[in-house]
This record gives structure tokens, C-alpha cells and sequence, in this order.
């Protein structure tokens, strides 16, 4: 895959990520690759860097919160799972707050693996951050089952599949009163995203945040026409 580096803000510094060259020359590949399916049940969303994830990032360093459990040695986080994780970004952004805790980068696209790699060593985080072909559809890794500290998503709520599937999955993968953070664009799938998260998660907080869309790598089609800022809901929700 042909990518390129683009540059986004975080903790006050201009940080590098890879992401894909040219979207619309590698969608058009991925048709072909797949017959022409393209269904947003399989679309190759994950080589971009969404709104999402540059959000959730900028608020985990703000709020402090993961450091704060990373602090106590009782409550540090060894364990998280970032599901649908594109292109690694956030998987990084982890590794960077918690030092301690090993990453598991998970998606269904295989083709991610090595732009995450690639984003992982350039943020010298490539010995925690490991890269994992799950797809969400599937049970749970029996290694995994009831293990994980902490589970992280970013914009995985865009089809029907997502809804009925993702939030049992992060519940199977998790300790009791594990942790599951998520951000999502509130686009129209969002209320019952909450509403089916409820079954197997208590709400901690609901937060929202703003998310400007004159940064590099907001892609023409993300973005609704006149929009200068995306509202984003980010969920801190704890297993039941
Ligand atoms: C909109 S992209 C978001 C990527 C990244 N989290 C971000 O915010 O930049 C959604 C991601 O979920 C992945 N995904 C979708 N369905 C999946 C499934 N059933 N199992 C695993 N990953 C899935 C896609 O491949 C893609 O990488």
C-alpha cells in the first residue's frame, strides 16, 4: 500500500503518522479486490485517521485518566485491546500513556498490519504494540477471555454488524469492572450504540468534544460541506 506522513498535534507537539496516499486509488483497488462488494461491513476505512481517534487521543492525555490508574500499581492497566484500529494511531497513543502495558492493535483488514508496524516504530513503541487479525463477528481469542484491563474503539459504530456485535465482544474480552473507552462521530447509529452498550456496561461518563476539520489527512468526504468542527461523544464506560 502506497502511504504517506501526516501530521497531527498531540500533547502540544507535531507528531508523524502514516496513513494511505491517494484514498480514492485504493478504494478503487480494494472493489476490484473484493468483486465490487463494497458493503460498509467490509470497507477499507481503517488506512485513514479519523476524527475519532485524533480526539480520543488529545482527551486521554488532557484528562490524565489512564496515567492515573498507570500511577497505581494496583489499577495499572497491563492489558488493552484497541478494536478496529486502522492505521495504529491510537495503539500508540497507549503505549506512549502506559508504559507498562502491553497493546494489542486488532482489526479484520490484514493489509493494516504493516502501516501500524510502521507507526509503532516511528513512535518507539514497536516492542508493546502488536499487531492482531481479529474480526469482531467472531468469539472471542479463548487466551483472551475475560483478561483484558482495558478496551479501546474509535468510530466502529458505522454499520448494523457493529452494533449487534462489538459491545458483547468487548465485554467477553474484559476483567470484571474492566474498562471500555470509545469515541464515535454521533452519526445516526449512536443512540443505539448506547443503548446496546448498556446491557454489559455501566455509563461512567459521557463526554463531549469538538474536533476541527482543517487538519492534515480530513479527507474531503468525512467532513459534511460547511462543517468546520465535528461534535464527538467519547463513552468511559466500566463492565458490569
Ligand atoms: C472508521 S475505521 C476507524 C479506524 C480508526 N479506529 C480511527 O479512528 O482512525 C473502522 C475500523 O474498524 C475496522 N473494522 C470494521 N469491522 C470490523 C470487524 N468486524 N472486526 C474487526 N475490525 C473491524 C475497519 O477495518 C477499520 O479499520
Amino acid at each position: 500500500m502506497q502511504s504517506k506522513a501526516i501530521q497531527v498535534d498531540w500533547a502540544g507537539q507535531a507528531r508523524q503518522v502514516w496513513v494511505v496516499d491517494q484514498f480514492d486509488n485504493f478504494l478503487s483497488d480494494f472493489a476490484e479486490e473484493v468483486g465490487g462488494q463494497l458493503t460498509d461491513e467490509r470497507c477499507p476505512f481503517g488506512v485513514l485517521l479519523w476524527p475519532c481517534a485524533r480526539t480520543l487521543a488529545q482527551f486521554l492525555f488532557d484528562d490524565q485518566t489512564l496515567q492515573k490508574d498507570a500511577d497505581d500499581s494496583s489499577a495499572a492497566p497491563r492489558m488493552i485491546i484497541e478494536l478496529g484500529c486502522g492505521v495504529g494511531f491510537m495503539a500508540c497513543i497507549l503505549a506512549t500513556l502506559c508504559p507498562d502495558a502491553a497493546i494489542y492493535a486488532c482489526d479484520y483488514e490484514a493489509g493494516l498490519e504493516a502501516m501500524v508496524n510502521r507507526n509503532a516504530a516511528d513512535w518507539g513503541v514497536a516492542d508493546r504494540v502488536h499487531f492482531k487479525l481479529i474480526d469482531w463477528r467472531e468469539p472471542v481469542p479463548e487466551a483472551w477471555r475475560g483478561r483484558c484491563d482495558a478496551v479501546v474503539g474509535t468510530d466502529v459504530f458505522y454499520d448494523d454488524s457493529h452494533l449487534k456485535h462489538l459491545p458483547p465482544y468487548a465485554a467477553d474480552l474484559l476483567k470484571p469492572r474492566g474498562r471500555l473507552l470509545l469515541a464515535d462521530p454521533k452519526r445516526y447509529r449512536f443512540g443505539q450504540a448506547l443503548h446496546n452498550l448498556k446491557d454489559s456496561f455501566d455509563l461512567q461518563r459521557h463526554i463531549e468534544r469538538n474536533c476541527s476539520m482543517h487538519q492534515d489527512g480530513i479527507e474531503d468526504f468525512m467532513i459534511n460541506l460547511g462543517v468546520e468542527a465535528q461534535k464527538i461523544s467519547i463513552l468511559d464506560l466500566s463492565k458490569k
